[in-house]
């Protein structure tokens, strides 16, 4: 059958029809684009954002032009109690969730003889701990299905938004690195307690992603050849590169997958200095 542009979503295998689906910090970089192609999968979304109104607006319109509905909630992951709020708004919208991509994340970097508590504890609520308060309400609602063991469905999935920074030291950000290794324990230990009921947890460690989190690293001519330096496939990423890897992970194609880590990085993680030998 022939579909024109105009009815891009239209073309597409709808895999997450009938299922909602959570993303934490959705009005920009990864965590939009992740909102968006949910919806093209036929996903309806409840889109989370902090402070963008406007990013949070844009999503939500592009949302609804993929043929799904989408809410805005604006909370502080980091916080139990806007935490708790989210999901009230959430269940009063859609009734239950099916899909958490805990994606919200910020960088505050400085030296450590230069970082303030206030700066560590910043970076470790809304990386880390966001992470754990929006895991347990999710789990809390996974759990109330019951999913014969043997069908290639969940009764729920979770994505962590990582970094290759889980495992890729890096100077001057030690509140940042912390948060994402944290989060790659986290993940295992809970994808390891959870399997039973069915439920499936995993990551996305994304490399250089072109958002505004490290904007400074690719809007300027000489600062993006040095990232491209550290990337072997000499590309600097978009967000639908890791996006699209998000709702195949999120589908029952990827039913047999928990506890795992997606490295999307063009190969950042393969010591790029090592290229040509020692
Ligand atoms: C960071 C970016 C950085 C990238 C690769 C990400 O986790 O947020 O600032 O460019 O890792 O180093």
């Amino acid at each position: 059958m022939f579909f024109s542009d105009n009815n891009k979503h239209l073309k597409m295998d709808k895999k997450l029809k009938g299922q909602c689906a959570i993303v934490t910090g959705a009005s920009s970089g990864i965590g939009q684009a992740i909102a968006i192609e949910l919806a093209l999968n036929g996903a309806d979304v409840a889109i989370n954002f902090h402070s963008n109104d406007e990013g949070a607006a844009d999503t939500l319109q592009q949302v609804q032009n993929a043929g799904a509905k989408g809410i805005l909630i604006k909370a502080d992951v980091g916080r139990e109690a806007e935490v708790l709020r989210m999901y009230e708004e959430v269940y009063k919208e859609f009734n239950t969730v099916d899909i958490l991509i805990s994606n919200a994340g910020i960088q505050k970097d400085n030296p450590i003889t230069e970082m303030s508590l206030e700066d560590w504890q910043a970076v470790l609520d809304t990386n880390l701990t966001a992470g754990f308060l929006c895991a347990r309400e999710a789990i809390k609602e996974f759990q109330k299905r019951s999913i014969p063991q043997n069908e290639k469905r969940s009764a729920g999935k979770i994505v962590f938004i990582s970094s290759v920074h889980d495992i890729i030291p890096w100077g001057k950000r030690t509140n940042y690195t912390a948060s994402k290794g944290g989060i790659s324990m986290f993940m295992k230990s809970l994808a390891l307690e959870v399997a039973a009921k069915k439920i499936r947890v995993n990551s996305i460690s994304p490399g250089a992603i072109r958002t505004n989190i490290n904007d400074e690293s690719w809007k300027d001519p000489e600062e993006a050849k040095k990232m491209l330096d550290l990337i072997p496939y000499k590309r600097i990423g978009d967000p639908e590169d890791v996006a699209k890897a998000a709702a195949w992970l999120c589908s029952d194609d990827a039913d047999y997958i928990t506890g795992a880590t997606l490295y999307i990085d063009g190969g950042m993680t393969l010591y790029p200095s090592f290229e040509e030998g020692a």
